[in-house]
């Protein structure tokens, strides 16, 4: 069973930002199965590798479609981002030095983050976005 199941409650509703989301979301199941399956070291290095890269241009995306729409909460938004971005980081560099251990409690908190912030922080600039707020 997938570690985080796509439901429709995670939908925002802006086409690319759920497009990416669900990439996010499945590259999180891939690392969560790599980790459960013991397929090795190198698998999951290449899955860190690619989310640290995903998490990154998602981020960047989201960003400028918060900004172009004038979103008032953009700068404690992306701070949110700036602190997850470093978190990343350090499990790239984990990763890179061989030091990947308790995937169990990174996959956990890569859920509860990105679920709690797609659920709770990224909802508030849905009706800016699509140009629903007076
Ligand atoms: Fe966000």
């Amino acid at each position: 069973m997938a570690l985080i199941e796509w439901t429709a409650a995670l939908e925002t509703g802006i086409k690319v930002i759920d497009e990416e989301h669900k990439e996010l979301v499945s590259m999180i199941n891939d690392l969560h199965s790599a980790g459960a399956s013991k397929a090795g070291a190198e698998e999951t290095r290449r899955i860190v590798y690619e989310l640290d890269r995903y998490v990154k241009t998602h981020f960047v995306v989201e960003e400028e479609i918060m900004r172009t729409a004038g979103y008032d909460k953009y700068l404690d938004h992306k701070a949110l981002h700036d602190e997850f971005r470093a978190r990343v980081s350090r499990l790239k560099q984990d990763a890179e030095a061989g030091e990947l251990e308790m995937m169990g409690a990174i996959t956990q908190f890569l859920k509860r983050w990105f679920t709690q912030h797609i659920l709770y922080v990224d909802r508030d600039y849905i009706e800016t976005v699509l140009g629903k707020k007076k």
